[in-house]
């Protein structure tokens, strides 16, 4: 399973599992990165606390620059990518791609056999990344979004 931390120079991102006192640093992340859709500190508190659910957050020199929330099923080895952020003054350094090869490794390790995710259809950074980590599209979700924007839904077999 996941170490607490992958490395220990704290100047280099490092990837771990997120802890109950990243929550406020968790719920600051989000608003940056989302206007829409975004979860409040209630629901990431469930997400991270309660909810059957992986959290792992990125940080470079003690501060969280990224983190990613997927959601695991009881008895099913399916897996959803829930939430997934680079704060923006961290972007396109390879923060992404390393939350979503952590996080796939982690998930096959454990036996998930399939991911799931959804993406806005403008959101191209994301498309981007996920495409380079062999998603593909298997339907459009109509409206998918409160601005009433469609999603892609993304699938991914481990
Ligand atoms: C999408 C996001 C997580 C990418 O994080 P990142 O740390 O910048 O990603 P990386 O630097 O690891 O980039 C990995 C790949 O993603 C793609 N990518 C990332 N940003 C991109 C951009 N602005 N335009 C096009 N492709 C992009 C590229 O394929 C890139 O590979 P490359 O650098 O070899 O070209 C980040 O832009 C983000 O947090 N966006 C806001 C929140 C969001 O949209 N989350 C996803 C919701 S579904």
């Amino acid at each position: 399973m996941i170490k607490e931390n992958y490395n220990i120079d704290a100047k280099r991102p490092h990837i771990r599992l997120a802890k109950k006192e990243d929550l406020p640093e968790l719920v600051d992340l989000e608003n940056i990165c989302f206007k829409e859709e975004t979860f409040n500190k209630k629901q990431l508190e469930y997400l991270l606390l309660r909810a059957k659910s992986l959290v792992m957050v990125v940080s470079v020199d003690g501060k969280i620059i990224g983190s990613v929330i997927i959601l695991l099923r009881a008895h099913i080895s399916h897996a959803r990518i829930y939430s997934l952020n680079v704060h923006p003054g961290y972007r396109r350094g390879g923060t992404g791609s390393l939350i979503m090869d952590t996080a796939l490794k982690l998930l096959k390790e454990r036996g998930t056999e399939k991911v799931t995710l959804e993406v806005e259809v403008n959101n191209k950074a994301a498309q981007s990344l996920y495409y380079s980590k062999d998603f593909s599209m298997d339907k459009m979700l109509k409206k998918y979004y409160k601005n009433g924007n469609d999603a892609m839904h993304l699938v991914k077999r481990l």
